[in-house]
């Protein structure tokens, strides 16, 4: 058995307001407890998006009611809400910034280079700024970033391209960071057909759509090969129902909240990752950039020697799939404690719904 302290996972999507079908902050935050994450910032590109104090009341109610580990909530920026210096109280109610630079799920694109630089300039510089950026939008970040001398952290980036930018930048003493997701480590382009299912069935591709998309074996070994680039791994936890995901227009994403310390875990059993690679990508690391407060009475206990497959029936979360069905894993969340409570037990969720604390109030 080894224990841990409670993972922060700085990106996820709980859905609520206005998706409660596919997540809410009731089951996401059991999914993140589960799997031994305590803490989660969960991102705007809900319905409505959280743009302004109102919507981000609507989220922070929600939460309050339901939330069952620590939380944060980002703003979205849009083509209306960049004079962030008038609103000097807003920006620090809030996890963080998230810019989306390219299409995705929601409504949250800002096409405009203008809308991006208005953000960057008013945003504070010292609250944590994230963007959504995919290749050639990455580089123009990453441009912005040293223009305007203020630190961006690169959402989910899975490329070859994009981690050696990141690795050029940060020699250059350019202040950005990075995350990298489970999914892009573990699985390549190659692997649709098995989250599919058998065959390609045409019904079921949607399940393989996740932005970014996954990539290539070149791509996933320069991820590995670049390690000490990759600041935090976070899941984008990002969670539709089947239905949806093999529907005509199925959208993209994975929930992985429960998936990633096991496969991490797994990692670390085969010796690809050491354990205190993970802590620092999942605990130190996410508090020093996003700046969140220590969560003192919050540990997580491990079976790493238990070796099972992974069972989306078993999960929490309400989407009921997940792209890593049946993999084999070594390493078993068995209790998580929060606030000092026994928050999860061997399967079971013990704290209720509100028990989670707006780690930004
Ligand atoms: O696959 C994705 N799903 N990528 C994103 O950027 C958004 C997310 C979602 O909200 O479903
Ligand atoms: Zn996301």
């Amino acid at each position: 058995m080894i224990k841990l302290p409670g993972l922060i996972d700085p990106h996820v999507h709980l859905r609520d307001p206005g998706a409660t079908h596919k997540e809410d902050w009731d089951t996401g935050t059991s999914a993140a407890l589960a799997g031994g994450v305590t803490m989660v910032l969960a991102m705007p590109n809900t319905k409505p998006p959280i743009f302004n104090a109102e919507t981000l009341d609507l989220a922070l109610d929600a939460a309050k009611q339901k939330a069952r580990c620590d939380y944060a909530q980002f703003l979205g920026a849009g083509p209306d809400n960049t004079d962030w210096g008038r609103h000097k109280a807003l920006p620090l109610r809030a996890a963080g910034l998230k810019m989306y630079l390219d299409q995705t799920f929601g409504e949250l694109c800002l096409d405009s280079m203008t809308l991006w630089k208005q953000h960057f300039q008013h945003w504070p510089k010292e609250l944590p700024l994230v963007a959504h950026s995919e290749s050639r939008s990455m580089a123009a970040v990453i441009l912005m970033a040293a223009i305007y001398d203020r630190p961006v952290h690169i959402a989910h980036i899975s490329l070859k391209e994009e981690i050696l930018l990141i690795k050029a930048a940060k020699e250059r003493g350019i202040k950005v960071t990075c995350e990298v997701c489970p999914h892009h480590l573990f699985l390549t382009k190659d692997d649709i057909p098995s989250i599919v299912g058998a065959g390609l069935v045409p019904a079921h591709v949607g399940r393989g759509e996740v932005r970014p998309r996954l990539a290539t074996k070149e791509d996933v070994e320069a991820l590995w090969a670049n390690l000490d680039v990759i600041d935090c791994f976070a899941t984008d936890h990002a969670p539709h129902t089947l239905a949806e995901k093999d529907s005509d227009n199925p959208p993209p994403g994975f929930p992985g909240l429960e998936t990633a310390l096991p496969l991490l875990l797994t990692a670390v059993s085969e010796g690809r990752l050491t354990i205190n690679d993970v802590l620092s990508r999942m605990v130190t690391n996410p508090r020093r950039i996003f700046n969140l407060p220590e969560q003192p009475e919050a540990w997580v206990e491990v079976d790493e020697n238990a070796t099972y497959e992974i069972r989306s029936a078993e999960m929490h979360s309400r989407c009921g799939w997940t792209p890593f069905e049946s993999w084999k894993v070594k390493g078993r969340v068995t209790r998580v404690l929060l606030h000092g409570c026994e928050a999860f037990k061997d399967g079971k969720i013990l704290v209720e719904p509100g028990f989670g604390r707006n780690v930004r109030a």
